[in-house]
C-alpha cells in the first residue's frame, strides 16, 4: 500500500495547497440559464476535499474489507489501516494513549451525547458551558445533568470571571466544564489551558469542543498530570478536509472502562454467552457495529495533509485573512460591526 505522504506534491505549502480542493473551480447553473463560478463561503459548517485526501481514500476503497473482523490480507490491511489513523490522530494533539482512548464517532455532537451519557451524570451534578456554545455542546448535557451557563461579554467573548464565580457556585456539584475551543459565530477562540488550570483548581474535568478549532489552530492536550490538561477533546473530520462521516472523541481510558458502552452489539464484546457479557477493550468497546473505514483513512490523510502545511502556517495564513477582510469592511459604508471593529481587540490570536 501507497504511503499517504507519498501522494502529496513534494512543494506543498499554505500558498499553492488551494489548487488541490476539489470542487474549486465547480460551475453553477443561475435561475437565468447561465454557468458562474461557485464561490464556497460556508467553511465553517463543512469543508470541501483535497485532491490527495480523495486519492488515499480512492486507494484505499482497492483493500476495502472489515475492519477487526476477518484473516484474509484485505481485512488485515483495512484493519491495520483504521489503528494506524488513531496514531495519527493522538500524536496531532499529543494524546497519551496509555492513559486516554480515542473513540471514533460520526461527529462531534454524537462525541459529545457519548461523553454526557457514560458520565453517568445525575440532575444532581452541574455541567457549566457557555452562552457561545454550540448547540451540540449544549443540549446533550440538559438532557443528562444540570446544564449552567457561562455568560458573554459585549464582544462575544467569554466572561471568565462569570464563568469562575459559576465553578466555585457549584463547586461540590460541579463534574464538567464543556467549553468550545473556538465559536462558530465569532471565531472567537477560549484560552482552552487557562480554564483547564481553573477547573482542576475545582476538582473538575474540562472537555474541550475542538469542532471549529482543529482546523485553524495546533491543539496540544498537554501531559495528564499537567494542571493544564485538555480531559476530554471532541471534534468532526468533516471541518478538516475529510468528510467522509467521522468524528473523534478523546477522553480518559478510566471514564470509558466503567459500566456498559451506549450502544451494544457486535464488535462489543468478548464473549458473549445465553446470559452473560463480558464487553472488550477500548476503543472497540464504544464503537459498536463496523467502523467507518474510510473515514479514519481519511482522517489521517487530511492530519498528515495539515502537518505537512504546517499548523502554524495554517493560523497565520488566517490571520492574515481575517485582517484583510477587516480592513476591507472597516473602509466600507453600512456595515455594522457586531463586537470588535478593529481587528486587534479580536480575541483570536495565534496563542491561546
Ligand atoms: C463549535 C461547534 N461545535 C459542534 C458542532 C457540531 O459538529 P457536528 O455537526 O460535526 O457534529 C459544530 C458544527 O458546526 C460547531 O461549530
Amino acid at each position: 500500500m501507497c504511503k499517504v505522504s507519498n501522494l502529496f506534491p513534494a512543494d506543498l505549502s499554505i500558498h499553492n495547497i488551494r489548487n488541490y480542493l476539489v470542487g474549486l473551480n465547480k460551475k453553477v447553473t443561475l435561475l437565468d440559464g447561465s454557468q458562474k463560478q461557485y464561490i464556497f463561503f460556508d467553511n465553517a459548517a463543512s469543508t470541501p476535499t483535497f485532491t490527495f485526501i480523495r486519492d488515499a481514500v480512492n486507494e484505499m476503497l482497492e483493500w476495502y474489507s472489515g475492519v477487526h473482523r476477518g484473516a484474509g490480507i484485505k481485512s488485515l490491511v483495512a484493519t491495520k489501516a483504521y489503528d494506524d489513523s488513531r496514531e495519527v490522530v493522538a500524536k496531532f494533539v499529543n494524546a497519551n494513549l496509555d492513559k486516554n482512548t480515542i473513540i471514533y464517532t460520526k461527529n462531534t455532537t454524537e462525541a459529545i451525547n457519548k461523553v454526557a451519557n457514560r458520565l453517568n451524570l445525575t440532575k444532581d451534578d452541574v455541567v457549566i458551558c457557555s452562552l457561545m456554545d454550540h448547540h451540540s455542546n449544549d443540549l446533550p448535557w440538559r438532557k443528562y445533568a444540570t446544564l449552567i451557563h457561562a455568560d458573554i461579554n459585549d464582544d462575544g467573548s467569554l466572561n471568565l470571571s462569570d464563568l469562575e464565580d459559576k465553578m466555585k457556585k457549584y463547586q461540590s456539584r460541579l463534574r464538567l466544564v464543556a467549553i468550545t475551543g473556538a465559536a462558530n459565530v465569532t471565531g472567537l477562540i477560549n484560552p482552552i489551558h487557562q480554564i483547564a488550570e481553573l477547573v482542576h483548581q475545582y476538582n473538575s474535568k474540562i472537555l474541550v469542543d475542538a469542532a471549529q478549532l482543529i482546523p485553524h489552530r495546533k491543539i496540544d492536550l498537554k501531559p495528564d498530570d499537567n494542571p493544564q490538561h485538555i480531559d476530554f477533546l471532541v471534534f468532526s473530520a468533516h471541518k478538516m478536509y475529510a468528510p467522509f462521516g467521522t468524528g473523534v472523541l478523546i477522553g480518559p481510558k478510566e471514564v470509558f472502562e466503567k459500566g456498559d458502552p451506549d450502544y451494544v452489539g457486535g464488535g462489543t464484546v468478548n464473549l458473549v454467552t445465553e446470559n452473560e457479557v463480558e464487553w472488550t477493550h477500548l476503543p472497540d468497546k464504544e464503537e459498536a457495529g463496523t467502523p467507518n473505514l474510510i473515514g479514519a483513512v481519511a482522517l489521517a490523510a487530511a492530519i498528515q495533509m495539515l502537518d505537512k502545511i504546517g499548523m502554524d502556517n495554517v493560523a497565520k495564513h488566517e490571520m492574515e485573512l481575517t485582517k484583510y477582510a477587516y480592513d476591507k469592511m472597516n473602509n466600507l459604508n453600512g456595515i455594522e460591526f457586531l463586537g470588535q471593529r478593529n481587528f486587534s481587540s479580536l480575541r483570536i490570536s495565534l496563542e491561546f
